[in-house]
């Protein structure tokens, strides 16, 4: 091992967090880059995240990643949230300053359109309108993604409409699709996005006939459990390309490593399938 300034430190704080391939991805990296260096699981409870964050500093942490139930509610408590954060509404990385100030961002947008660029090089988001499905979190991320990649038409179907509405008002010029009419939305579409819970292992898949989608059509999925879900399976079957969910969890490291450690690394296939063979 290459001797080293200082030791890499960083993690992701969630409650529950046990289930995060986070500890994976970065342990992978740091190996594979031969750096010494850490990456840990912090569980953390609600009522504790302020105390953990201001934590970082002292503990000689280079920053931590945010996941479920902290994105929104870190915002409040660091010192800076930068522009794709606060449009997103979420942030998943916050990065520790030489002064101890601390501040977030977002990179999950980043990671999608990463993602998907890794599987179609040429994708464009101005090739046709996208169906996007669903209006959580992990929805407002994509949304941001498609509209800075110069999205034309986003038709937005959520099962609660208001959310949808929500979404739409603060995030950009969207049409809002009822729930029942997400079928007929496919029509014409260059691409349709997954962002619901549905198809995750332990779901149902996504309920939706795709007899109306162009064969040529973009599938992708942020589901990565099951690394082809059944809305991905079924689409694959009728001819259209897929993008699987893993590469917006790989690709938002890239940033994050940047802004710790100022190191670039990238996805590679090892790395993949280090973290396929974990799903
Ligand atoms: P995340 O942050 O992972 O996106 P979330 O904010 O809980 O998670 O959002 C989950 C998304 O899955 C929402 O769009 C949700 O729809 P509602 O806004 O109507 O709740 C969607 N979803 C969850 N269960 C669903 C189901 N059974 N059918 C359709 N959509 C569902």
């Amino acid at each position: 091992m290459a001797e080293q300034a200082r030791f890499l430190l960083a993690g992701v704080m969630g409650w529950p967090v046990i289930h995060s391939r986070s500890p994976a991805l970065h342990g992978f990296l740091l190996q594979q880059h031969g750096l010494y260096g850490a990456y840990v699981p912090l569980a953390i409870k609600p009522e504790g995240l302020e105390a953990a964050l201001r934590a970082l500093p002292a503990l000689c942490f280079a920053g931590c990643n945010l996941t479920i139930p902290h994105k929104q509610a870190a915002m409040a408590m660091v010192d800076a949230v930068d522009e794709a954060a606060r449009a997103i509404g979420a942030a998943s990385c916050v990065t520790v300053g030489e002064d101890g100030r601390l501040s977030a961002t977002n990179n999950d947008w980043f990671g999608y359109v990463e993602g998907v660029l890794e599987i179609y090089p040429d994708w464009r988001a101005d090739a046709g309108p996208i169906v996007v499905i669903g209006a959580g979190g992990g929805s407002r991320a994509v949304v941001y993604a498609l509209v800075r990649r110069g999205a034309g038409e986003i038709r937005l179907v959520n099962r609660t409409r208001s959310r949808a509405e929500a979404l739409a008002n603060d995030i950009g010029p969207i049409t809002v699709v009822d729930w029942d009419a997400r079928a007929d939305a496919l029509d014409g579409a260059a691409m349709l996005v997954n962002t619901t819970s549905q198809g995750m292992v332990g779901n149902p898949p996504l309920d939706i006939d795709l007899a109306r989608l162009p064969k040529d059509a973009l599938v992708s999925d942020i589901v990565y459990i099951p690394a082809e879900t059944p809305l991905l399976a079924a689409a694959r079957q009728r001819g259209n390309p897929t993008v699987r969910g893993l590469g917006m969890l790989l690709h938002q490291a890239r940033p994050a490593w940047r802004s710790w450690f100022g190191i670039d690394v990238s996805v590679t296939p090892e790395l993949r399938t280090a973290i396929e063979a974990t799903l």
